[in-house]
């Protein structure tokens, strides 16, 4: 099927890593010219040469933090003078903070809201317009599935999950005021997504514990007790890439305002 994506300009944050990452590689493997934004430029530039070699696309790399208005506007200004136009926003560069209710910290939650429902909504406002002035788009924001349901303990989601549903709304009420301006917004609602990095962290944080590959394919295992398939095996990154990537096409073109979910049925009602 063609995507219809070559010559596209791409904006991905958090484009260095896990899903971003995957779903940048597509894009260039689609011949779109692609942006890449995170804070570590080292990991940055290992992204663009890992791309590069599996692709052949070249990707521009940006250092910014999400949750700095400096750098959203200098993320703005970079793509308007680099790129001169942008296609696709794919609003993705998010976290969890997953505890007891009564541990939240007031900055965890105040983060929490900042890098998943503040920056999507400034990157968004800061880049419209560039979409207006070009006839039209489309962006994606990456939510999670905690914004849609109560997750399995130990996934305790008081402070995450609000930032995320906060995020499926934006992107609903989004789609329904730009739609006139020929541009798109759509929701992806990750379930639990295997990016070693990550899983790492829940690792420490859940487990309290280092584990050996052994204990942490059990672990996930366990964890991913609600997923639908065979060995209640997580998502890849590259699963959630083609969802982003095809919702970003013209092929995606009657889906608008909707939510996306890939979470392998996960389901523990
Ligand atoms: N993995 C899952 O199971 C899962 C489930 C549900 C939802 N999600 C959502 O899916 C999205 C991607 O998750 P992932 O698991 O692929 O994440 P990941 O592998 O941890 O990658 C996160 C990316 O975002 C960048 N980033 C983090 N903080 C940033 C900041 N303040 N400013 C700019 N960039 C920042 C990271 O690079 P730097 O650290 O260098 O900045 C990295 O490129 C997130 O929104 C996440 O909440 C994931």
């Amino acid at each position: 099927m063609d995507l219809g994506l070559e010559d596209k300009a791409v904006v991905v944050t958090g484009g260095s890593s896990g899903i971003g990452l995957e779903t940048a590689r597509l894009f260039a493997a689609e011949g779109a010219q692609v942006l890449i934004c995170a804070r570590r430029e080292e990991v940055l530039a290992q992204a663009a040469s890992d791309i590069a070699e599996s692709t052949g696309g070249e990707v521009r790399t940006l250092s910014v933090d999400v949750t700095d208005r400096g750098d959203i506007d200098r993320l703005a200004a970079v793509v308007g003078d680099d790129l001169g136009r942008v296609d696709v926003l794919v609003n993705n560069a998010g976290t969890g903070t997953y505890k007891p209710f009564l541990d939240v910290t007031d900055d965890e939650l105040v983060y929490g809201m900042a890098i998943n429902f503040f920056a999507q909504f400034r990157i968004t406002q800061r880049l419209v317009p560039m979409m207006i002035r070009n006839g039209g788009g489309v962006v994606i924001n990456v939510a999670g599935e905690t914004g849609i349901r109560v997750t399995a303990p130990p996934f305790r989601s008081s402070c995450t999950g609000p930032a995320k549903a906060a995020e499926i709304r934006f992107s609903k009420v989004l789609a329904s005021e730009l739609g006139e301006q020929n541009i798109r917004v759509n929701c992806v609602v990750p379930g639990l997504v295997n990016i070693k990095e990550r899983f790492a962290k829940w690792e420490r944080e859940m487990a309290k514990e280092e584990l050996d590959s052994e204990a942490a394919a059990m672990t996930r295992r366990e964890w991913g007790r609600f997923i639908a398939r065979p060995n209640h095996e997580w998502g890849t990154p590259e699963e959630l890439a083609n969802l982003i990537v095809f919702a970003a096409s013209d092929r995606a073109s009657f889906v608008n305002g909707a939510v996306l979910v890939a979470d392998g049925g996960e389901d523990k009602s």
